[in-house]
C-alpha cells in the first residue's frame, strides 16, 4: 500500500515573508500523519524554510547534474543538501519548456539527485498539442523511458504526470484520462523495474485544489499530488493535505 503523498512545488515564489505559511502547512501535516507531505521551495528559501518546517521535509524545484564546477548560476546536489533540503523535484514542464530540458537532462538530475540522498520527484505530461494529436501516451512513455534514473525504487523516486495544459489554466484532464496515463506509467514503470514498480509513486498535478482534490486523490493508481498555486497558503493546501488523509 503506497502512502499518499501531497507536494507543494511553491515556483518563482515565496519571500521570508511568507514563513508563517510555511509553519501553518507543516503543523497541517503533523495533524494529519497518515499523509507524507513536502514542500519544494524557492531555493533561497530552503534553509528557512527547514528551519520553521518542523518534521515536514522541505525541498527543491532543480538542481545540476554535476555536484560541482564552473556552471554559474546553477544549483548542486549538495548545496541542496547543506541548505536543508531532503527531496527535489526533476524534469518539470517549466524546465523542459522555458528552459529547454530534455529526458535526458532530468534523467541525470535524478541521478544528481539520488547521489545526493535526496528524494527525487520525475516529472512527465504530454503539451496540448500532444494531448489533441493523440500522442499524449507515447509521449508520457517516452519520456519515463528516457528520464527514469538506474536502480528507481519508492524509497526514493516519485513519478508526477502534469500535463503541461493543466498547469496553472484550471483546467484538468477528465479522471478517465488521468487513471488512464497513471495505468500506462504503472505499466511502463514495471516494464522497467519489475516489482519495483508497485512502490513508486505516481502523483497527479495540475491546477489541483481543495475542489477536486478528492475526486483525483481517489482515482485509482494516483498516490498524490503535485500542487502549485494551491500550495502557497496553507489556507489552500490544508485541504488537500485533508483529502489525501481521506483518501488514504
Ligand atoms: P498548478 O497547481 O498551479 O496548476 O501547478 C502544477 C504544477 O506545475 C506543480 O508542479
Amino acid at each position: 500500500m503506497r502512502r499518499k503523498l501531497v507536494a507543494g512545488n511553491w515556483k518563482m515564489h515565496g519571500l521570508k515573508a511568507d514563513l508563517p505559511q510555511v509553519a501553518a502547512i507543516a503543523e497541517a501535516a503533523a495533524a494529519h500523519p497518515g499523509v507524507d507531505v513536502t514542500l519544494c521551495l524557492p531555493f533561497t528559501l530552503i534553509e528557512a524554510g527547514a528551519g520553521v518546517a518542523g518534521a515536514m521535509p522541505v525541498g527543491a524545484q532543480d538542481l545540476h547534474e554535476n555536484d560541482r564546477g564552473a556552471h554559474t548560476g546553477c544549483i548542486s546536489g549538495p548545496m541542496l543538501v547543506e541548505a536543508g533540503a531532503s527531496v527535489v523535484i526533476v524534469g518539470h514542464s517549466e524546465r523542459r519548456g522555458d528552459q529547454h530540458e530534455t529526458s535526458h537532462d532530468a534523467w541525470a538530475k535524478a541521478a544528481a539527485g539520488r547521489r545526493n540522498g535526496l528524494g527525487v520527484i520525475l516529472c512527465c505530461g504530454e503539451t496540448e498539442a500532444e494531448r489533441d494529436a493523440g500522442r499524449a501516451e507515447r509521449i508520457v512513455q517516452s519520456q519515463i523511458e528516457k528520464s527514469l534514473p538506474d536502480g528507481a525504487s519508492g524509497e526514493w523516486l516519485t513519478l508526477a504526470y502534469e500535463p503541461r495544459w493543466a498547469i496553472g489554466t484550471g483546467k484538468t484532464p477528465t479522471l478517465e484520462d488521468i487513471a488512464a496515463i497513471h495505468a500506462i506509467a504503472r505499466a511502463k514503470l514495471r516494464q522497467m523495474v519489475g516489482d519495483a514498480a508497485d512502490g513508486i509513486r505516481i502523483l497527479y498535478g495540475g491546477s489541483v485544489t481543495g475542489a477536486n482534490a478528492a475526486a483525483i486523490l481517489g482515482t485509482e493508481n494516483v498516490d498524490g499530488a503535485l500542487v502549485g498555486g494551491a500550495s502557497l497558503t496553507a489556507e489552500k493546501f490544508v485541504p488537500i493535505i485533508a483529502a489525501a488523509a481521506r483518501a488514504g
